[in-house]
């Protein structure tokens, strides 16, 4: 595990762009796992910049989606579908059949779940943006995911409802994974993931075990440590 402190958000959402932006110059067809969130807004505006500035090319990425909440409309404006089209993917020039997202309105999420998987199998993640949740989740995986967990259906603790989710153990077989957590909320999962124990009661801190983590947090979510 790398770990980068920086000043504030601003700084850690230039950090991230950079990282993503050499990911893509090193191999323009690279294939990227996108996380929603509040987190990754910052990255996602500075991406969009740089794309206006002409500095980065989009068009032979592949992009993934981390997680969805089931079941939901595409176009709700709660989806996590609708967040990556509004604040990214209609701001940049990924091509639309690149685009590879959970689909919250599969009527047999099983199987929905068994093709996403596949799908990541066959095109493997270069790079995964990930954000954290309070509690140590990782994209829907709530403390108590298995290790070897893949796609799945999950209750979510946080907030009622149903979720899509890539696993720990799809998350895992990323080639590099940037995690990103801003603010003093953050601080007690940052320790957890840090200091804590590996296991399943902070389902990030498994990624420890990851040959190629990088975790970027401001001074707010890294007081605690
Ligand atoms: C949600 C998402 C996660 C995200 C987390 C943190 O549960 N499913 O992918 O990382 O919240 O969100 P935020 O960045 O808004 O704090």
């Amino acid at each position: 595990m790398k770990l980068i402190r920086v000043k504030d958000y601003e700084e850690l959402s230039r950090k991230a762009a950079e990282i993503v932006i050499n990911q893509i110059k090193l191999k323009p067809n690279s294939t990227i796992g996108f996380a929603t969130g509040k987190t990754p807004l910052g990255l996602y505006k500075n991406l969009v910049n740089a794309y206006k500035k002409k500095k980065i090319d989009f068009s032979k990425i592949k992009a993934f989606s981390l997680d969805e909440f089931y079941p939901i409309k595409r176009t709700s404006k709660k989806s996590y579908s609708y967040y990556l089209f509004s604040k990214l993917f209609n701001k940049i020039n990924v091509k639309k059949e690149n685009i590879n997202l959970l689909n919250g309105e599969a009527k047999n999420f099983k199987k929905e779940c068994k093709e996403y998987e596949e799908k990541i199998r066959k095109n493997p993640i270069d790079l995964q943006i990930l954000g954290i949740g309070e509690n140590g989740h990782i994209g829907f995986n709530e403390p108590g995911s298995d290790f070897n967990s893949k796609t799945r259906l999950v209750e979510l603790t946080h907030i009622r409802g149903k979720g899509l989710t890539i696993g720990i153990s799809t998350i895992m077989k990323s080639k590099k994974i940037i995690l990103l957590a801003s603010g003093r909320k953050k601080a007690k999962a940052i320790l957890s993931l840090i200091k804590g124990k590996i296991d399943k009661n902070c389902p990030a801190s498994f990624l420890r075990k990851h040959k190629n983590f990088i975790v970027i947090i401001d001074e707010k979510a890294g007081s605690s440590l």
